[in-house]
């Protein structure tokens, strides 16, 4: 077992797509890490598993939980920690918070949204030695709209110049969400860290989505997902189940009792 570095990850562009998905649990991250270059503690946690509207609402106490747990069962993935809403406000606070972060829950990295409003922050975590994901192009935390970006020319410049600038910052890869193939293409070719898109087309270096998604477990399904499950129905149907045979006395049988 060959643990996944920051090395390796700069390695694969240009040459084997790089893999990733979310994890929040135990269950998902040990299945994640057999396969997974990298497994990321998304904040979107906040909206997939505790239903809430926004991102933004999503607590660093929360996320330091899910974080531990997940880096704790994870062996081989580089485990990226996404840092959430306000915590990186300024370089000092995203600091002592990312600083918190790689202390409590052991993780490979963190991530931060935004262009080049940030770059002075990731600049400095990254100098720190703090390993940084960037995030560019749909921004949860700072978008009120799901539309793809990069659809008239104000927007391609700024998500360009967005790429360019966080590129040059220290990080070691940046998520490229929701943009038109044609720019996701010409920022991965321009950049010389690899790109991982979700929604951005196959030219990034690698993918991401969230593993609620491709197993079928959220309402939501954009055009991007691809779905690999119905683990919905499947769940129903094993509750279903379960809660007719305890009605007909089917459950427990002479297979599930202590004599
Ligand atoms: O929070 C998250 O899961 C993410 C991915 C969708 C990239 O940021």
């Amino acid at each position: 077992m060959q643990k996944i570095t920051i090395n390796k990850i700069l390695k694969k562009k240009k040459k084997t797509p790089i893999t990733c998905l979310t994890a929040y649990s135990k269950n998902i991250a040990q299945i994640a890490d057999k396969y997974c270059d990298i497994i990321l503690v998304g904040d979107s946690l906040g909206m997939v598993l505790y239903g809430m509207k926004s991102t933004r609402l999503v607590k660093m106490d929360t996320m330091i939980l899910h974080g531990k747990t997940v880096k704790n069962f994870t062996k081989r993935s580089l485990v990226v920690f996404d840092m959430p809403y306000k915590t990186y406000t300024n370089k000092f606070t995203a600091y002592k918070n990312a600083k918190k972060v790689i202390k409590e829950t052991k993780c490979d990295a963190i991530k931060l949204e935004g262009g080049k409003k940030i770059v002075k922050i990731i600049s400095y975590l990254t100098k720190k030695g703090i390993p940084v994901m960037g995030h560019i192009g749909l921004l949860p935390q700072i978008s009120n709209s799901y539309k793809t970006k990069g659809k008239n020319l104000k927007q391609k410049k700024q998500i360009f110049e967005d790429a360019l600038a966080v590129s040059k910052s220290g990080v070691f890869s940046i998520v490229i969400e929701c943009v038109i193939e044609s720019l996701a293409k010409k920022i991965t070719q321009s950049v010389s860290v690899p790109t991982i898109g979700i929604g951005a087309s196959k030219y990034c270096d690698g993918q991401i989505l969230v593993t609620d998604d491709i197993l079928g477990l959220s309402d939501l399904s954009p055009k991007f997902v691809k779905r690999y499950s119905n683990l919905s129905k499947v769940i129903e149907k094993s509750i279903k189940s379960y809660v007719k045979d305890v009605k007909q006395r089917v459950f427990p049988s002479n297979k599930n009792v202590y004599k």
